[in-house]
């Protein structure tokens, strides 16, 4: 039997992204290709003994958490988090917290929630790439705000909003964002509440990166300010990104259709791991592995800041993280960073495309350095080499 395919695939399946890792397969080969494209806590500093122990102690305590039950997650953790989340300013109860299978699984439940095929989702530019891996396969039509250094441009948020059909999301990372690493001003996260209001459109608010501040925390997430923000957390970034598990905080009208949603996606998260969690966050260890992991990465950043100034002044801006995981680097109107990435692959360094960022996926001057999972020797030999083929690439082509 021959099964036809590429006849019976659905038209959605044309729309769906490909993975930023098969790009990276078509690189030249190298033997020791320094990839700044991580963005994930490094393989070092998983809190394997934190986890294993508590994962023992679940075990032998409750191994009955090897059956199916309670899709929206563990009460004692939707607990845990509400109460993290009432510390950064969010009135959030345990009812209001559904557990998921990472922040990107959120995304996705929303979207089957909210979206027909050509609504309008409007963006931030550059944005996540995994959400636009999840919106394009629903259809929607996807609208872009651009992003200064303090966040969404709200006036041109105001424009997207006004203009009709209106848009049916508002999806924003807007602490420490990935890409950029550009965190929204206060006054601008109340001026986009506001909008999202006035125009009855909701806000899905992505937050990873929220904890991990280097020197001061960020204004509290946009949830805050209203209970109509769908807000999505996860562990990745704090604890290990194999565990998958995250959260969404989500108005009461929507949660019963959520738990139902997530029940059809997957019936329901991990359960021994979510008692597990549960165990690693009561008393203070959380709290002092995340102080360690700031200041871990606060290093590193600025680290690669320092060779950035050696290696691109004059030739290149980037922006300044206060937090989260990745440097956003800018190089003169024109160059072409995916045909730049051959090069830098040449001489043993990669990057990610700011063409990944965009809905278009057009070739973009920019580009995204991910620092978290490097170390220092390897960001100092990394950043040389990305150097060295930059000025070699971009300082002729300007001449
Ligand atoms: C903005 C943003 N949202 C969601 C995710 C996915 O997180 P998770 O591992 O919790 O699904 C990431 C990971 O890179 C991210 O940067």
């Amino acid at each position: 039997m021959s099964i036809p395919w590429d006849r019976l695939l659905a038209e959605r399946a044309a729309r769906i992204r490909p993975s930023l890792l098969v790009d990276f397969d078509r690189l030249p080969a190298s033997d020791d290709l320094i990839l700044f494209s991580g963005g994930a806590p490094p393989l070092e500093c998983l809190p394997t003994d934190r986890i294993a122990e508590a994962l023992a102690e679940t075990w032998r305590a409750e191994p009955e958490a090897l059956w199916y039950g309670e899709s929206q997650g563990y009460e004692p953790l939707r607990a845990a988090i509400a109460e993290r989340m009432r510390r950064r300013g969010v009135a959030v109860e345990p009812k209001d917290v559904i557990i998921t299978n990472g922040s990107q699984q959120g995304i996705d439940l929303i979207a089957r929630l909210l979206l027909e095929p050509g609504d309008r989702v409007v963006v931030e530019a550059p944005t996540y790439f995994g959400a636009l891996q999840v919106f394009e396969p629903f259809d929607a039509r996807i609208s872009t705000v651009p992003v200064d250094e303090c966040g969404m441009v709200i006036e041109a948020l105001e424009r997207e909003l006004a203009s009709a059909p209106r848009p049916k999301l508002i999806y924003t990372v807007p602490t420490f964002q990935n890409p950029t690493a550009v965190t929204l001003d206060p006054e601008r996260r109340t001026a986009l509440v506001a909008l999202a209001e006035r125009y009855g459109v909701p806000i899905v608010e992505d937050d990873p990166y929220g904890e991990l501040w280097f020197d001061r925390p960020p204004p509290p997430p946009l949830r805050a300010l209203h209970p109509d923000v769908l807000y999505l957390g996860t562990f990745s970034k704090t604890l290990a990104p194999g565990l998958r598990v995250g959260w969404l905080v989500a108005p009461r009208r929507l949660m019963k259709l959520l738990v139902d949603a997530k029940e059809g996606a997957d019936i329901q998260a991990d359960r021994l791991l979510q008692r597990a969690l549960t165990r690693v966050l009561e008393g203070d260890w959380f709290e002092r592995h995340l102080e360690a992991a700031r200041a871990n990465y606060r290093e590193r950043c600025t680290l690669l800041l320092r060779c950035l100034e050696r290696e691109l002044a004059g030739l290149a801006a980037w922006t300044a993280p206060g937090g989260g995981f990745f440097v956003w680097v800018t190089l003169p109107e024109g160059v072409d960073t995916d045909a730049l990435l051959v090069e830098c692959a040449r001489h043993g360094v990669a990057y990610i495309p700011g063409s990944a960022f965009y809905p278009d996926r057009t070739p973009r001057p920019s580009f995204r350095l991910g620092f978290t999972t490097l170390s220092p020797a390897e960001l100092e030999e990394g950043m040389a080499r990305l150097g060295r083929a930059i000025r070699a690439a971009v300082r002729p082509s300007l001449a």
